[in-house]
């Protein structure tokens, strides 16, 4: 194996976390809580149909949280939503204490530039390499010069392992290596917010657990709020400070991962333990 090819082996969780800044995940103190993310019965409808029923919830800043549910229950539409890509048929979402729906473009745009966002698809440009993906947010949003946004992107890459991969284009990356230059970009500007839709799709279950891992030390460090939509549960356990279920449009549970597992509500054990039978195919 080449020095190169062993700098992109695939990370052990050990790697992601260099030491220096153990992931530790506790309540902030009770009076620095701020809440960034205020979403106040939020109706969704496509073509008349209902996807999301008075969707309403709170989320704090420096946490992690995770949105499970099952195929088809609003997951991403609630995402996209909250990122403005979809327009809500009624509600308010407050992100980073804007009400999104109630200022100018101009402002919403201003918002966004705080939120980093990893797709389900992770949604690289394929024209261009590795490191084009990474600056593409500092060209369009700031004015640094070109050594500065070197720098920033190198560091960021080297965050998430892939600094030896700068030059690749998208296609010549495997699955796991697209979601870490997708999770580079996202924090490339140091977001308030990070979004990230089934950040570990597609991922066997030992890559799987470094992108969680790499989630957490990432947010850690950039002391960001985080919001996972996951199918995964070993994903939602081991990420989140909190999980949130969505169920027939609704927020059915909100709560500490403990609180899912001492559960004695049947649709969440069907969920969690993953059974035929039950609620929610009922
Ligand atoms: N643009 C759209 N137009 C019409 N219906 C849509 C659109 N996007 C999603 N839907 C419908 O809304 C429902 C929720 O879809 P959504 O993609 O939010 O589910 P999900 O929970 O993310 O599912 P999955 O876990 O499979 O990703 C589905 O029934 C879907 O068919
Ligand atoms: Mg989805």
């Amino acid at each position: 194996m080449s020095p190169s090819e062993a700098s992109l082996a695939p990370l052990r969780p050990s790697d992601t976390n260099r030491g220096e800044l153990p992931v530790v995940r506790h309540a902030p103190h009770p009076e620095l809580r701020e809440t960034v993310v205020r979403v106040t019965s939020v109706v969704k409808e496509y073509d008349g149909r209902r996807v999301l029923d008075g969707v309403s919830f709170e989320l704090e800043r420096g946490r992690v949280y995770s949105i499970i549910g099952p195929s088809g229950c609003g997951k991403t539409t609630l995402l996209k939503s909250m990122l403005g890509l979809v327009d809500v048929s009624a509600g308010a979402i407050e992100l980073v204490g804007v009400d999104v729906a109630s200022v100018s473009e101009s402002r919403v745009d201003e918002v966004r530039r705080r939120i980093g966002v990893v797709f389900q698809s992770a949604a690289l440009l394929s024209s261009v390499s590795v490191f084009e993906n990474v600056a593409l947010p500092l060209r369009l949003h700031t004015k640094k010069k070109e050594s500065e946004i070197r720098e920033v992107v190198e560091h960021k890459l080297g965050l998430v392992g892939m600094q030896d991969a700068l030059d690749r284009r998208p296609s010549e990356l495997s699955g796991g290596m697209k979601k870490r230059c997708a999770l580079a970009r996202a924090i490339v500007m140091e977001p308030d917010l990070l979004f990230l839709d089934e950040p570990t799709s597609g991922a066997d279950p030992v890559t799987a657990a470094v992108l969680d891992d790499l989630v957490l030390d990432l947010t850690r460090r950039i002391g960001c709020t985080a919001i996972a939509v996951t199918h995964e549960m070993r994903t939602a356990f081991r990420l989140s400070h909190e999980i949130l279920m969505l169920w027939k449009g609704r927020i059915h549970h909100k709560g500490a991962p403990a609180s899912f597992i001492e559960s004695d509500d049947r649709l969440i054990n069907q969920f969690v333990q993953g059974r035929k039978e039950g609620p929610m195919t009922g």
